[in-house]
């Protein structure tokens, strides 16, 4: 009986994941970019103002290409990269090689024992690893010990409502003894094309277009060991490290606005009256639809201070609103037509004053100042006011807008 984590880092070794990038800079020309990639995402991970100039990334479970990418995109700080498999590592180099990437230093081992590498971290990224591991705490433990004070953590860990068919899919090949070969791939493709339209697993296969890899489908249905979670398990999974979840990478998938908008206004009116933890719990089982929690992490004793928005407090509107990456508006508004806005596989329209509003948020105007603009000059300041924040707010819950504001004195 082989250890699971042999079986994983053999697995690793035979698909190293994700499908490899040859060329950073066309690909990021081609417009990917790492969801949640500081460069991006920089107000929601750092909604006080960035830490640092110079800072020390950690990419644990980096695969052929995450700590490249982020040495590339990020010249000014320093990147490590960690990970079990020499072939994921291997691709490393060759990007490393290609963009002469001087900041960028990589381990082959396993992220349990990352404190080996030496110093704390001012960010760690961590996307598909953790559910791999025979025990996350474990591996959540290590980086959490390792994370620099006020440190942030990007975790991505798989959600188990959207998976639920994959598991029962992965439970029939494990008994059938298929094996991560070419030849059991193949079969284990032909088995998941005759799955019947109501399998649990077909909203899954629709939606995950990597899956034409073999790396990604190895992953995916013929993985040794992987779990996923719910928003409340996943809480739980933080909570016992002295992590606090500070913000999802995409609202829209856990907040009813966009995930619910075709319900009955009075249900969505009853969800909406939840907490917020109750509502991405019920969101998330009413939708099926969150293959992946991707959320930022902080220590619980420094989130008070960072909480990812205002919204409720007397000092709303001293935030600055940016714009999401992704977002963009595909339809100007007319006299007789909305403006229309698109973003991943959300759509979104708005009246023309809303929409010059969403126009004027450019990642370095508050609030305040965009709502004291000359457009709204017919309402009164009170109703400005109200209006204004109820607009930004529902932005936000959409995950079209990010808000940075200024640390508390
Ligand atoms: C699904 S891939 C994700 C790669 C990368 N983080 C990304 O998002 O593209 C999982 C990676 O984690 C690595 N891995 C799994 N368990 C690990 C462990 N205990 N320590 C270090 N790396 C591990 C695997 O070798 C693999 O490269």
């Amino acid at each position: 009986m082989h250890d699971v984590s042999d079986l994983v880092a053999r697995q690793y070794e035979a698909y190293a994941y994700p499908a490899p990038i040859t060329d950073l800079n066309a690909q990021i020309g081609a417009g990917y970019f790492e969801l949640g990639d500081p460069k991006h995402y920089a107000p929601l991970i750092w909604p006080e103002g960035q830490p640092k100039q110079r800072m020390r990334i950690l990419s644990a479970g980096c695969g052929t290409v995450q700590a490249a990418y982020l040495a590339h995109a990020h010249p000014e700080h320093e990147v490590i990269g960690v990970d079990l498999s020499s072939a994921s590592l291997a691709h490393q180099r060759f990007l490393q090689e290609r963009h002469r990437l001087d900041n960028l230093r990589l381990f082959q081992g396993d992220l349990r024992d990352v404190a080996r590498v030496g110093g704390s971290f001012d960010h760690i990224v961590c996307s598909g690893v953790l559910h791999h591991l025979a025990d996350p705490d474990a591996g959540l433990a290590a980086l959490a010990d390792v994370l620099a004070p006020r440190g942030t953590l990007l975790l991505m860990v798989y959600g188990a409502t959207a998976r639920a068919g994959v598991y029962m899919v992965q439970d029939a090949l494990r008994r059938l003894q298929v094996p991560q070969t070419a030849a059991g791939v193949a079969f284990a493709r032909r088995l998941v094309a005759q799955l019947p339209a109501h399998h649990y697993a077909q909203w899954y296969v629709g939606a995950a277009a990597e899956l034409e890899h073999d790396a990604a489908f190895v992953d995916t249905f013929l993985h040794p060991q992987d779990r996923a979670y719910t928003v409340p398990q996943l809480m739980d999974f933080v909570g016992r490290h002295g992590l606090k979840h500070q913000a999802w990478v995409d609202n829209a998938f856990y907040y009813p606005d966009a995930a619910l908008a075709r319900f009955p206004a009075d249900i969505l009116a009853a969800v909406t009256a939840l907490s917020d933890l109750q509502q991405w719990a019920v969101v998330e089982m009413l939708t099926q639809r969150i293959g992946m929690h991707t959320c930022v992490l902080r220590r619980a004793a420094d989130a008070p201070q960072v909480a990812a928005h205002a919204f409720g407090s007397a000092a709303w509107d001293l935030q600055v609103p940016h714009r999401a990456p992704g977002l963009k508006c595909v339809q100007a508004a007319g006299p007789q037509q909305q403006a229309r806005y698109h973003r991943a596989a959300e759509v979104m329209e708005l009246g023309s004053t809303e929409a010059a509003l969403l126009e004027l948020c450019d990642g370095r105007r508050s609030l305040r100042e965009i709502l004291a603009q000359p457009l709204l000059a017919a309402l009164p300041a009170a109703d400005r006011a109200i209006r204004g924040e109820q607009f930004f707010a529902r932005l936000w819950r959409l995950g079209h807008l990010l808000f940075s504001r200024p640390a508390p004195g």
